[in-house]
């Protein structure tokens, strides 16, 4: 538990760069647009705010920009420092940086930070005036059937399914007033589905991104529970050859501090 006692997203989550790189590649993939919407310059100061495996923190890189990358995973921060990159293990929801920043980039990343204040407020203060937030996170309805499929299997052991659920997904007004309370001008924000096809089975995913779930269960029920989250999610996201898609819904945004306070 990190010092303020809010949760940091390692408490609840490890990740295993190698099962992270065979079943989310997809995650550096489809952050191109979000990249886009950056539009990093050669010579800026940039932050990427849970930086993952840093696939798009090179790329950052190699537009020119001096990129540090901050995640709480030590595992992911290893991985990153591995590629020659600069990178910090930071719970983002106590970053200590002031005016540091040109722009702060985040992909896929700030759904696992569920105190956004406490985010917003460290970005703001870790962007230089004039800066800018770029990010894309998961926005409201993403994996609905995923979570509900997850509780539902828990409910049928007669386990708490209560706090087990690890994710934020504002919507685009929520997250517009929260952006705006903590100082930004929001330039724009969009609520996206996008069911994303997944590189093997639905298995993967839940292995690699639902462990505060699976934690839950005694290990010798783990395979079953699985079995039934499956075997639930089946008619709605596998097709009949077996292709599975997550039901993912984007929130993308541009928001930037004012010049003048
Ligand atoms: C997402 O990128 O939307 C996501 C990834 C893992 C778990 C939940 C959501």
């Amino acid at each position: 538990m990190a010092p303020n006692n809010t949760p940091s997203p390692a408490d609840r989550q490890t990740w295993n760069p190698e099962r992270y790189a065979r079943n989310a590649g997809f995650v550096a993939e489809l952050g191109e647009p979000v990249l886009d919407l950056l539009a990093p310059v050669s010579g800026e100061k940039i932050l990427d705010l849970g930086c993952g495996d840093g696939v798009l923190t090179e790329k950052i890189a190699a537009a020119g920009a001096d990129v540090t990358g901050v995640d709480a995973s030590p595992q992911q921060v290893a991985a990153v420092r591995a590629k020659g990159l600069q990178a910090r293990v930071i719970n983002g929801q106590e970053l200590d940086f002031e005016a540091a920043f040109e722009a702060v980039f985040s992909n896929a990343a700030l759904h696992w930070m569920t105190n956004p204040d406490a985010v917003l407020a460290g970005v703001f203060r870790a962007l230089k005036p004039g800066g800018r937030f770029v990010g894309e996170m998961g926005g409201e309805g993403n994996v609905q059937a995923i979570a509900r499929a997850l509780a539902d299997g828990l409910d049928q052991r007669g386990l708490d399914a209560a706090d087990v659920n690890p994710w934020y997904f504002p919507g685009p007004q929520e997250y517009r007033e929260k952006l705006e309370k903590a100082g930004f001008r929001v330039r724009s924000i969009d609520l996206i589905p996008r069911p994303t096809p997944l590189p093997g089975d639905i298995e993967g995913w839940l292995e690699t991104f639902a462990e505060s779930f699976l934690k839950r269960v005694a290990d010798d029920q783990k395979d079953s529970y699985i079995a039934d989250v499956r075997d639930a999610l089946a008619p709605l996201l596998c097709d009949p050859e077996g292709n599975w898609t997550a039901d993912y819904v984007r929130l993308r945004f541009a928001a930037d501090k004012p010049e003048a306070i």
